[in-house]
């Protein structure tokens, strides 16, 4: 195995280098390694200063997050970075961080604990731990507002979010910016400091002192605002507040006993399934690894409404040149109009510079022809969600594209398959379903087709990647994964508002279990009308008898399709706030009369076991049918494109946590309750409910 930590020598100057790639985590080995190369260092006479530096793209990316669960499983012992990083405090010759890349988590911990800090100019530093829902482990947030005062120390705990550079050093959390070579600028230093008493972090508490209690209030109540039903952010503030009022190695105790409790926390358990699910989507299974993508320099859209739009922003803020078309000239100034004001707002808020939102708009080309189409990499559907449309456009872009160009379709249910029919090139076609606002939601569902190739494939989730999303291969069905799943979570919550719980409490419910928004404010946000489209569609291809929600077609038909409309579940003010609206409730109660459905009190636990066990029953199905390769896939799926709570870690993971057997008997109670043809338990759920197992382990082997 190759050296996780080297020494060598620049003269009267160590230079200790950390190399574990990808990111220089501070595996075990990693910490012991810097300890002993420090000791080395020490002990040696010709050595006046110490240079720590990471090999690779970056400094240290913080502890090991894969160890965690294996603390948490009581295969290894508690976090032991601590004692390491007192002894770098304790060195008595002077020892300087040189940081390119980023120093997160542990990584900015270890570099607390130099005695001074030197950046390359793009370097960044953060406390992300909260992400991961845990708490900074290794003294940070003892030495973090020493450095950068704790209303600073405070904020970075809590959001997670790295600063760049110059805010470091700004904030006092680095000493100096190197421009050119950073090792030669770090030895450079350490030579100027070589012989000086060393500054210790851990001593320096001027910027402890005088802290009102109100800080820690305040912060407390814009997190719990901020990050909904968390405990990290939290804990993190309990751990800050004790550096102003204990003394450094008390609040370690204090911070170390915070650590621990969120560690083995759910939350913590579920966010940290997310971040490696994140990455875990983009490798799949069966595809081989050596296809070479194809490269995208520029891209065509048809269609310059909501979608083609974002989708446009999308390109254009990766770098690529990108044309869209429209039919007429009015819809195509209204889809540019909304580009200029999405990107106008970002200005607004100083988020964006005007001279980079010129850049952007430079790149769009808006246009009523297809010139320009012949050069384009990638072409991408954008149009309104009708087979025959789309069949269309696809017979003509056959005509149009250049071989090799992949033809691409945003649609969010229809069969890729019978699209790809339209043209002779069904290898090249793939469903690249992006979720509104297109320019904002992370969430890339890649659809293959059974002809698309490999090649298109990697691709298409390749640009995913580039374009800022995080992109899931689904199969081809109606609805892929995200949509198809999201029928019997809407089916729930229209049967449990005729049954007897009000909009707001099935609204309510699901909020408090941590979506973004309740369901039926998604339905009046997404537009009534949409779903009504679709339900239109299908209607031939249901099976006769079934019970079907009832209200939503009535609210439909009489053009309350929702927010644009100023009702829909609920009335609207002109700043799209809602309130009840008790025509829609006598409606939902007339609607039920007629219908014979018995009303009642419904509990929030039913709600939220419902519209979600409804998710999960489906989720399994689709695993099985191959449409979700894994769990995680739907997971990931839900996080970034249907506000599910990442610290529940998405529906299958949630599913493990409450644990599978009592799943499937809450989903057989409501088999015998609602019938068999709307709740039957998924072949796979019961399989591994038999085998004692979770969707994890299905995964598990899926990925060999
Ligand atoms: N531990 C283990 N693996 C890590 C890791 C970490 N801290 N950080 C990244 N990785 C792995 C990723 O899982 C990925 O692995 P695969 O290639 O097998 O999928 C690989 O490193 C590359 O990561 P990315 O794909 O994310 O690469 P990137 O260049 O897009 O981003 C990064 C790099 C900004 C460092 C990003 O990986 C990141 O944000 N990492 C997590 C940082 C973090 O949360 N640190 C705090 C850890 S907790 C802690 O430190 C507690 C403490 O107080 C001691």
């Amino acid at each position: 195995m190759a050296e996780l930590v080297r020494l060598t020598h620049h003269g009267d100057v160590a230079v200790i280098t950390i190399d574990n790639p990808p990111v220089n985590a501070l595996s075990p080995g990693v910490p012991e390694g810097i300890d002993s190369a420090l000791k080395q260092a020490v002990a040696d006479a010709s050595i006046r200063a110490v240079v720590v530096i990471g090999a690779g793209s970056t400094f240290i990316a913080g502890a090991d997050i894969r160890e965690f669960g294996k603390i948490v499983a009581g295969e290894r012992p508690k976090l032991t970075l601590l004692p390491y990083l007192l002894a770098i405090e304790d060195s008595p010759k002077p020892v300087v961080m040189a940081i390119h890349g980023q120093a997160l988590g542990g990584g900015l911990e270890v570099a607390m604990a130099g005695h001074y800090r030197v950046l390359a100019a793009k370097a960044q530093v953060g406390q992300p731990e909260v992400k991961l829902g845990i708490i900074p482990g290794a003294a940070g947030t003892q030495r973090l507002p020493r450095l950068a005062g704790v209303v600073k120390a405070l904020e970075m705990c809590t959001d997670g979010n790295p600063i760049k550079a110059q805010e470091a050093v700004s904030l006092g959390i680095a000493d100096k910016i190197i421009e050119g070579d950073l090792l030669e600028g770090a030895v450079a230093f350490a030579r100027e400091v070589a012989g000086k008493p060393v500054p210790k972090t851990r001593e320096r508490n001027e910027k402890l002192q005088g802290v009102a209690p109100a800080v820690f209030e305040t912060a407390r109540a814009q997190a719990r605002l901020k990050y909904r039903g968390l405990r990290a952010p939290q804990a993190a503030i309990d751990a800050i507040e004790a550096a102003t009022k204990m003394d450094f190695t008390a609040g370690c105790e204090e911070e170390a006993r915070l650590f621990n409790e969120v560690l083995f926390s759910s939350e913590a358990q579920a966010l940290i399934h997310s971040f490696f699910g994140e990455r875990a989507v983009g490798k799949i299974p069966g595809l081989p690894k050596d296809i070479k993508p194809i490269e995208i320099r520029r891209a065509a859209i048809i269609g310059a409404g909501t979608m083609g739009g974002g989708i446009a922003m999308n390109y254009a803020n990766a770098g690529i040149p990108v044309i869209v078309k429209e039919t007429a000239q009015e819809p195509l100034d209204r889809g540019m109009g909304l580009i200029r004001n999405n990107y106008a707002k970002t200005v607004a808020r100083g988020r964006l510079t005007q001279e980079a939102m010129d850049q952007r708009m430079a790149l769009i080309t808006p246009q009523l022809t297809y010139d320009g189409f012949e050069q384009a990499d990638i072409i991408t559907e954008a149009v309104f969600e009708k087979m025959e449309l789309k069949k269309q456009i696809f017979g003509e872009l056959e005509k149009i594209a250049k071989p090799g160009a992949i033809l691409a379709t945003n649609t969010s249910t229809l069969d890729i398959d019978e699209i790809a029919a339209a043209t002779s090139r069904p290898t090249m076609v793939v469903g690249t379903h992006f979720f509104s606002p297109a320019n904002v939601m992370k969430l890339l569902e890649v659809v293959r087709g059974k002809a698309t190739s490999p090649e298109v494939i990697t691709t298409a989730m390749g640009l995913g990647k580039k374009l800022g999303k995080v992109a899931v291969l689904a199969g081809n069905c109606h609805g892929f994964i995200g949509n198809r799943m999201l029928e019997p979570y809407f089916r729930e919550a229209q049967f449990l508002v005729e049954e007897g719980a009000s909009v707001e409490q099935v609204n309510q419910a699901m909020y408090d279990f941590g979506m973004a928004m309740g369901p039926l404010a998604v339905d009046d946000l997404a537009g009534l009308d949409i779903g009504w489209l679709i339900r239109k569609a299908r209607a031939p291809h249901m099976k006769p008898g079934l019970r079907v929600p009832l209200v939503a077609d009535k609210l439909c038909e009489q053009g309350r399709f929702g927010q644009k409309a100023g009702r829909g579940w609920s009335k609207y003010d002109e700043n799209r706030r809602p309130s009840p609206d008790p025509e829609t409730a006598a409606l939902i109660e007339s609607t039920a009369r007629a219908a014979g459905i018995e009303r009642r009190v419904i509990s929030n636990e039913e709600i939220v076991d419902r519209c979600v066990f409804g998710l999960i029953n489906e989720g399994a199905r689709i695993m099985e049918d191959g449409i979700a390769q894994r769990a995680v896939d739907i997971d990931i799926t839900y996080i970034y494109g249907y506000g599910f709570p990442a610290w529940r870690g998405g529906p299958m993971f949630y599913a493990d946590t409450v644990g599978l057997p009592k799943v499937l008997a809450r989903i057989e109670e409501f088999e015998k309750k609602h019938g068999a043809d709307l709740w039957t338990p998924a072949p796979l759920l019961e399989k591994l409910v038999a085998e004692g197992k979770k969707f994890k382990d299905f995964d598990k082997q899926k990925e060999g």
